[in-house]
């Protein structure tokens, strides 16, 4: 194990897969499954060359490398991070004990299950961002959408390596299907809901990007404390990706508000659709459904597989070591706010073990608002006084405790007869939709940027805004 990537390969790699003459006959068995899907299901813009990083180490210092690539030779690879030998489970019933670099027998089908429906996400992500480049604002944006589907491309790679090297046949069996369950295919849909959903602009896309790629952050923070070392191991590494994909979605956001700012300065009108803005109110749409529906990635609030998953050290929670308690939480309790059939709220306490998924929600929340705050502060600056918010998070939930119920924004349970005529003040329209989509007018010229995002403050790696990051086909 080392901390260089070897790219001599035919699959770069630092796990040592030239030793391993099965598995590297197996993942090479893959990897043209993996170029077809790319070619059929991956970015419909044809780039001639696109500059992208390229890992290089998984060390802190320069582990990337930054040079134009054609998106089809990308690299990738198979990169886990180093490996603490002195690794000790840090929860659950096995706590003090030395973590795993085999896969136990008793929990050899839950952690294949985790491992399938985290990689599962990652190819969803890239069919639901596939005609994006179509209309990107600029080449800065483009090369920055090419970035994220080649990475989460490189994050499948991880999760199946796993699969094949520690699942025999059915890890093979289970690698092959993640190919072939596709985003928003009616036979054969992606394992979670938000993963069905189109990205189907540029707006959409920094919220996925704020929004999506931060529930992954902590759905990853969550397995980087499994038992399970190698799964540890990769999902660290991955969370070293995964900074830069939301980075291209909290400064996406912010260059949309600050766009919209400027138009409603400029015209002294909150109705800058006309000037080719997006107005606020349309992005506070944006906003309350890509929180909801990244909400229900967390799962239901009261949850045994959650329970059982953190006692057996399979899942832990996020920043588990840095937690000042006994890590077993077999004494704890928590409290759930629950809806009810008659319009009121009920708190209950239950035992911390079975609410672990509202636990990691509970950061995610937290985390969430810091953009908010952001987005506001730009509102401020501008002397705006329109303020975003964050919706309550029973507010269009399908999944766990809300399901079922109709919520505002504020937290009042109404009528289902009632959200139906307001629903459309709170999640965008189709006519909203298709307003932001009459705005999507790509604009492939370096340096200049379309009409209803401000320009970056930083080019990537130290190049201005103006440098040629993608030459198309
Ligand atoms: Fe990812
Ligand atoms: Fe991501």
């Amino acid at each position: 194990m080392t901390s260089t990537i070897n790219y001599d390969e035919k699959i770069p790699n630092n796990v040592g897969l030239s030793s391993d003459r099965r598995l590297q006959r197996a993942l090479e068995g893959w990897q043209p499954k993996f170029m077809n899907w790319w070619s059929e299901m991956g970015p419909t813009l044809e780039a001639h060359d696109v500059y992208l990083r390229t890992a290089v180490a998984v060390g802190r210092a320069g582990w990337a490398h930054f040079d134009h690539v054609k998106p089809d030779e990308y690299r990738w690879g198979i990169f886990l991070a180093e490996r603490d030998s002195d690794r000790r489970i840090a929860f659950g019933e096995h706590k003090g004990e030395p973590v795993w670099q085999q896969v136990p027998g008793e929990y050899r089908a839950d952690l294949q299950r985790l491992i399938v429906i985290q990689g599962d996400t990652e190819p969803a992500s890239v069919e639901q961002q596939r005609h994006l480049g179509l209309t990107a604002p600029s080449l800065y944006d483009l090369r920055n959408l090419f970035q994220v589907n080649v990475e989460e491309g490189r994050h499948l790679w991880a999760m199946v390596y796993l699969l094949h090297a520690y699942f025999g046949k059915e890890g093979r069996e289970q690698a092959e299907d993640l190919l072939l369950r596709n985003s928003g295919n009616p036979d054969s849909p992606r394992i979670l809901g938000a993963f069905n959903e189109e990205t189907a602009d540029w707006l959409a896309f920094y919220m996925f990007t704020y929004f999506t790629d931060r529930d992954g952050k902590y759905q990853l923070g969550t397995l980087k404390e499994s038992a399970f070392d190698p799964l540890s191991r990769t999902c660290e590494f991955m969370l070293k990706e995964e900074a830069h994909h939301m980075f291209v979605g909290t400064t996406g956001v912010d260059r949309v508000v600050m766009r919209s700012a400027q138009l409603i300065r400029e015209h002294d009108t909150l109705e800058i659709g006309p000037h080719g803005g997006v107005p606020l109110d349309v992005i506070q749409k944006y906003i309350n459904f890509h929180y909801s529906v990244s909400l229900d990635l967390f799962g239901s609030e009261t949850s045994t597989n959650a329970a059982n998953y953190y006692t057996a050290g399979l899942k832990g929670r996020w920043q588990e070591t840095r937690r000042d308690d006994d890590h077993r939480l077999t004494e704890d309790s928590a409290f759930l706010a629950r809806p009810r059939a008659d319009g009121t709220w009920v708190t209950e306490e239950l035992s911390a073990l079975v609410t672990l998924n509202l636990d990691l929600r509970g950061e995610y929340l937290a985390d969430c608002r810091t953009g908010v705050r952001r987005w506001n502060r730009i509102l401020e600056e501008a002397g705006i006084s329109y303020r975003f918010a964050l919706p309550h998070p029973g507010f269009n939930r399908s999944v766990g405790v809300h399901g079922g119920f109709a919520i505002t924004p504020d937290g009042e349970i109404i009528d289902e007869r009632v959200w139906r005529h307001l629903e459309h003040k709170w999640l965008p329209t189709s006519s909203d939709l298709a307003f932001v989509r009459s705005l999507m007018q790509p604009v492939h010229e370096p340096g200049k940027i379309a009409s209803w995002v401000a320009p970056p403050i930083n080019g990537i790696n130290g190049k201005p805004f103006d440098y040629e990051y993608v030459h198309l086909a």
